[in-house]
């Protein structure tokens, strides 16, 4: 297991391209996989996360080719041309690759299992089980966990009310309901990532959205289509956060995805006194705009901040980036609350323990709260051994903090990084960090 050592950081400088974002990835896959006709990827993110979904897609019949690594063609078969897997499909510690593909196989005429690592298996699944049994589904879990078994068969439709704002969950019934007899209804309580919904309606499916309410129709096939994924705001937030705190520093990220399902966390960091300018990079008709998502050029120069409250309708926008909010609030002025956040409790890790237990090690005046956790600031950090508990998230943020903590930070177990943000490291080496 990999370690990363992290010095002080003199200002950050220069500009990044990054990689693709993770959620539009297994998207473009998953979506692709059940077009009729054969898409082109550009922009993939070739993290072991998406690998997982790649390779699950392979053991169902679909054929993928790797151009590059961040350049796919997939040879759609049609939303009935799946083949039935021969073993369990192994969907690596992705949440997404197994919720979604649940959805999918569920409305199959054949058997499949999904299984995943440990990690994975920890992680709860009677969220989308619930939902897809009220569609007819047979799901067969493991005490509400991974391995599931799903024999497959016909489905119906249904008006779900979701319990919590999840695009995992709501995306796993969108799925499935492309294979119900009659009209799928979701209203979500909060405005969940929604890159499904967009790209089902630019592959044609008859899909509206009326506010919190998203209601499909099945019979239409999708078409395939080209993807120009944008790069991931949730990665590209661990760099902003970093130029937004060592002083003197002025990054630009080009490319960015700036859908405004996935911006919370820039709109708190600028109400916290980041500057952080952006300049539109969707270019209509262009391959910019393959995928129907927005895109900008961000530049971010560092200056002081404010502590802030976070929680309510704000919180799915930013869900993935709380735990490195927490570490920029421990730089800012004042008491920063966040709450509302317990479902950072079943990610990866419990997001609200390990972001605690670990920024404390460096010196951060936090605590915790059953939803959230309390910040005061700023307060100096001191470098020292600190572990990511498998976590991408917060490996990064870990390695974030390190950057401004005086003396050196190590971060134990950081190969988890791979996840999402391959080349992360080298990425704030180039930017002039000591990692
Ligand atoms: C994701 C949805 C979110 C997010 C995860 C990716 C997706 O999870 O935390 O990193 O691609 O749909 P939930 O749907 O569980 O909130």
């Amino acid at each position: 297991m990999s370690e990363l050592i992290i010095r002080p950081s003199t200002p950050l400088r220069g500009r990044v391209a990054l990689p693709g974002d993770k959620s539009i990835s297994h998207r473009a896959l998953l979506l692709g996989a059940l077009a009729k006709g054969t898409s082109r990827v550009s922009g993939f993110l070739p993290a072991a996360d998406c690998q997982a979904t790649l390779r699950c897609l392979r053991a169902l019949g679909v054929e993928i080719e790797e151009l590059d690594s961040s350049t796919l063609i997939i040879h759609g078969r049609g939303l009935y041309g799946l083949r039935p897997p021969r073993a369990p499909l192994d969907c690596g510690g992705s949440g997404t690759t197994m919720r979604l593909l649940s959805g999918i196989l569920a409305g199959q005429p054949f058997h499949s299992v999904l299984t995943g690592n440990a990690q994975l298996r920890r992680r709860p699944m009677e969220r989308i089980a619930i939902p897809l049994r009220r569609m007819g589904a047979t799901v067969i879990d493991t005490d509400g966990h991974a391995p599931l078994i799903i024999p497959g068969g016909q489905l119906r439709g249904m008006d779900y009310v979701l319990p919590v704002a999840s695009a995992q969950v709501k995306s796993a019934i969108l799925l499935a309901g492309l294979y119900a007899g009659g009209r799928t209804t979701v209203r979500e309580p909060g405005p969940a990532r929604d890159h499904t919904e967009r790209m089902l309606q630019a592959m044609g499916a008859d899909l509206t959205v009326d506010g919190p309410v998203i209601t499909l129709r099945p019979g239409r096939p999708l078409r395939a289509r080209h993807v120009a994924v944008p790069g991931d705001i949730s990665s590209a937030a661990f760099l902003i956060a970093a130029a937004a705190l060592v002083p003197g520093s002025e990054v630009a990220l080009d490319q960015v995805g700036v859908n405004p399902t996935r911006t919370g966390a820039l709109d708190v960091l600028r109400s916290m006194g980041a500057e952080i300018l952006l300049a539109d990079a969707t270019k209509e008709g262009s391959e910019r705009d393959w995928g129907n998502e927005p895109m900008a050029d961000l530049t971010v120069r560092a200056s002081e901040l404010q502590a802030t409250e976070i929680g309510g309708t704000l919180i799915p926008r930013l869900i993935d980036e709380l735990p490195l909010l927490a570490l920029v609030a421990t730089q800012a002025q004042g008491t920063t609350m966040i709450r509302d956040a317990a479902e950072l409790r079943v990610k990866e890790t419990d997001r609200l323990a390990t972001t605690e237990a670990e920024l404390r090690k460096l010196g951060a005046e936090i605590e915790g709260l059953p939803d959230g956790v309390v910040v005061r600031g700023p307060s100096p950090l001191v470098g020292t051994e600190v572990d990511s508990h498998g976590d991408h998230r917060l490996a990064m943020t870990l390695a974030v903090a390190g950057l401004l903590a005086a003396g050196e930070t190590l971060v134990r177990d950081a190969d988890c990084i791979a996840d999402s943000f391959p080349g992360f490291a080298g990425t704030l080496r180039r930017l002039g960090a000591s990692v």
